[in-house]
């Protein structure tokens, strides 16, 4: 089968590849039509994330159809539509009874913090991604969840990531009626995080990135104001200043490990890797949110070692709030939101491209060409 194979620090290229196979009685193999790369697959495209090792295939967005199912795989049959949410989660342990998917205890066995994610290097649980022709998808009982009659499988594809993962971080966000929410990042999830804000009841969105046209895409889809980072002297004081020296009431990082803006967390966190990344937009939502507010955080970071600003934390009162998104609880209200048109995720795809196109859409994506917002692969293999 084809599939993108990871050579090293911005070189993926698609590869022939043998078929998964049932390794496990929960196990089904998942024949893949939409796959999408993420802002967390550029963490791995740029070899930003511990353990990722060179022949891997990433991919952690993707829809497909049913092929095989192992013996103990009760909930799906050959032949169904499925979306698969990205974090591989047992189902049955302490954190998943907890609906806490993200954070199972069993699907990863190289680390205890971070659950099963596919295609996310060893340290996820080294489990080969999406963007592939076909796909072993384990505990194949738990999430992936059959795509409803009618659903275009470009929303549907947006449901097995961004749309969650936007989404909880507004819910993480405890958005009070009324409320100033900055999201900072204007990628897929900081775009999705501003349209959720307003479903949670904010009174007023700001949205701050350094891509104009993403910036200009936000404010239409969002309906929010947008600010370029580069044309305020201070983010944090005009934050402040902009909310009657308060601070914003919510801040939602949205950028995570790679975020520019500032020459010294680029240098240490992202060229030199001194430190879990560079954690520039964090520092400014913790700078910038009110005393007693909360810091909602989905941005990825490495496990260790941040230059974060915990004194500020502690004495402005922060609540912090974080987490990989528990897609599987967030579902069923999500799907009822895309099929009642409250969010239109597919309208965030700027690019669909053929699998085999794969490092020509990872630099497209990588480097903010061609004003890409999310770019989709699509696979034709029969
Ligand atoms: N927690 C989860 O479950 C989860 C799920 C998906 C993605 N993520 C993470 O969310 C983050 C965003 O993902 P994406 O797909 O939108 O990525 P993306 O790379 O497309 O978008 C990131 C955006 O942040 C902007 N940015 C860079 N520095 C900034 C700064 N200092 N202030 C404001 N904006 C800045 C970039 O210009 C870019 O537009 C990534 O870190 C990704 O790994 C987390
Ligand atoms: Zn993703
Ligand atoms: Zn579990």
């Amino acid at each position: 089968m084809l599939a993108m194979n990871y050579r090293g620090p911005q070189r993926v290229r698609i590869d022939h590849k043998p078929m998964p196979e049932i390794l496990h009685p929960e196990d089904a193999i998942v024949r893949v039509t939409r796959s999408c790369i993420c802002g967390s697959d550029l963490h791995l495209y740029n070899g930003n994330v511990p353990d990722t090792r060179v022949g891997m295939t990433f991919g952690h967005e993707f829809t497909g159809v049913v092929e095989e199912i192992g013996s103990d795989v009760h909930k799906l049959k050959v032949g169904d539509n499925v979306l698969v949410p990205f974090n591989i989660s047992c189902g049955k342990c302490a954190f998943c009874k907890q609906e806490l998917y993200g954070n199972c205890h069993e699907a990863n066995p190289q680390a205890t913090a971070v659950g099963g994610i596919f295609g996310y290097s060893h340290t996820a649980g080294g489990y080969e991604g999406g963007q592939a022709e076909y796909v072993r998808v384990p505990y194949a009982d738990v999430g992936p969840t059959v795509i409803p009659e009618g659903m275009d499988l470009d929303d549907a594809v947006m449901l097995t990531d961004v749309v969650p993962t936007g989404y909880q971080a507004a819910e993480m966000g405890g958005i009070q009626k009324g409320d100033t929410v900055v999201v900072f990042g204007a990628g897929p999830v900081g775009i999705m995080a501003a349209r959720c804000a307003w479903l949670f009841g904010a009174g007023r969105v700001i949205v701050i990135d350094h891509i104009d046209y993403r910036l200009e895409f936000v404010k239409n889809y969002a309906n929010c104001e947008v600010y370029n980072f580069r044309s305020l002297e201070d983010p944090v004081l005009f934050i402040k200043k902009t909310t009657d020296s308060l601070g914003a009431d919510v801040c939602i990082d949205a950028v995570g490990a790679e975020a520019a803006g500032n020459a010294m967390q680029t240098i240490t966190g992202r060229k030199l890797l001194l430190q879990a990344g560079s954690a520039t937009a964090l520092r400014w939502a913790i700078n910038s949110v009110k005393k007693g507010g909360i810091v909602s955080i989905v941005g990825v970071y490495g496990p260790t070692d941040n230059l974060i600003p915990i004194g500020n934390v502690v004495n402005k009162g922060i609540t912090i709030r974080a987490n990989q998104a528990a897609v599987k609880r967030l579902l069923p209200k999500l799907i009822e939101h895309v099929q009642n048109g409250i969010i239109n995720p597919k309208e965030l795809i700027t690019h669909r491209m053929p699998l085999e196109e794969i490092s020509d859409a990872y630099r497209i994506f990588s480097d903010k060409l061609d004003e890409c917002i999310k770019p989709v692969l699509m696979t034709s293999a029969k």
